[in-house]
């Protein structure tokens, strides 16, 4: 706030002074809104922490988990960033004790929004908080192209998530035919909209956004620096339409699709950019250090 405000005062001093037709007077204050505007992004970049988070999928057995933790912790224990790491079902008990008394977190890939009751094989925000696991994944594209996930049950699980105490990391993102028809922005900010109904705005502020195009995920493609933070740009839009100003400037929305420790630093220093939520390259610790150290010198 204080950022506008001083540009503001600084607006206001040039136009109580000059005359604003002037030539030099309108070049002045398109500087100055210029200013205004980095000043801005600068103030929500210095605001929103860096969230990594590592998906696993279907990979790693309790062995490898503890190994894996034991090696990253060390690797990991300067930094600033928060760290999480969204582990199979069967990994999530060895993962939290095995990084107990560390800086990462754990979290879930996938949970039903029901408490309770006849649905075999699946596992409730309920059971996972039970035994301390902090955040969950919902609505990833692979749940919602396998698993027939919508953006109805993507809205259940969440608020399921928050009447439990997980904090929900919710996927959103565009397939390639619907980038390319140009429908980019249409997509992702209505799968927002639906996501978030019926939230509160302090739930709002409290769920991390992953936006993952869908033809990253995997591909080894990744959106250049400028399009994922434009994408972003555009989700905060529609929750500030929704939710106020204050509400999307402080929410968390990490990109995800391909980043690597090459390209981590480019994508995470973008102005709206907050993390990453990392799949194959979460794999090895070594790599994924890397990516949560993105800030550190080499
Ligand atoms: P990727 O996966 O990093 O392997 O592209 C990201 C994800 O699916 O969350």
């Amino acid at each position: 706030m204080k950022s506008s405000l001083f540009c503001y005062t600084i607006e206001m001093s040039v136009r109580a002074n000059n005359n604003v037709n002037s030539p030099k007077m309108r070049f002045n204050i398109i500087i100055y809104k210029n200013l205004k505007q980095r000043m801005l992004e600068w103030r929500d970049y210095i605001m929103r922490r860096k969230v990594i988070a590592g998906n696993w999928k279907m990979n790693m057995l309790p062995d490898e988990t503890i190994k894996y933790i034991d090696d990253l912790a060390k690797l990991v224990d300067k930094t600033q960033n928060e760290v999480i790491l969204c582990v199979p079902f069967t990994d999530l008990f060895y993962a939290l004790l095995t990084a107990q008394n560390t800086n990462i977190k754990i979290g879930a890939q996938n949970m039903h929004f029901e408490e309770k009751g006849a649905y075999t094989g699946e596992v409730s925000a309920k059971m996972l908080k039970s035994i301390n696991v902090e955040y969950v994944i919902i609505g990833h594209s692979e749940r919602r192209q396998y698993f027939n996930e919508t953006d109805e049950s993507v809205n259940k699980k969440i608020k399921s998530a928050f009447a439990n105490g997980l904090k929900p990391i919710v996927c959103v993102g565009e397939t390639l035919e619907q980038r390319e028809a140009g429908e980019t922005t249409e997509v992702i900010t209505k799968q927002t909209e639906l996501a978030l109904e019926g939230l509160t705005q302090e739930q709002v502020e409290n769920t991390i956004i992953a936006y993952e195009p869908i033809w990253a995920i995997g591909t080894g493609k990744t959106a250049t620096s400028e399009d994922a933070n434009n994408s972003i740009k555009d989700i905060r839009k529609k929750i500030a339409e929704i939710y106020g100003q204050n509400v999307a400037d402080s929410v968390i929305i990490q990109y995800g699709g391909s980043v690597k420790s090459k390209n981590a630093k480019e994508l995470f220093t973008m102005s709206d950019i907050d993390g990453g939520l990392v799949g194959g390259a979460s794999l090895e610790p070594e790599e994924f250090s890397k990516i949560v150290n993105f800030d550190k010198e080499a």
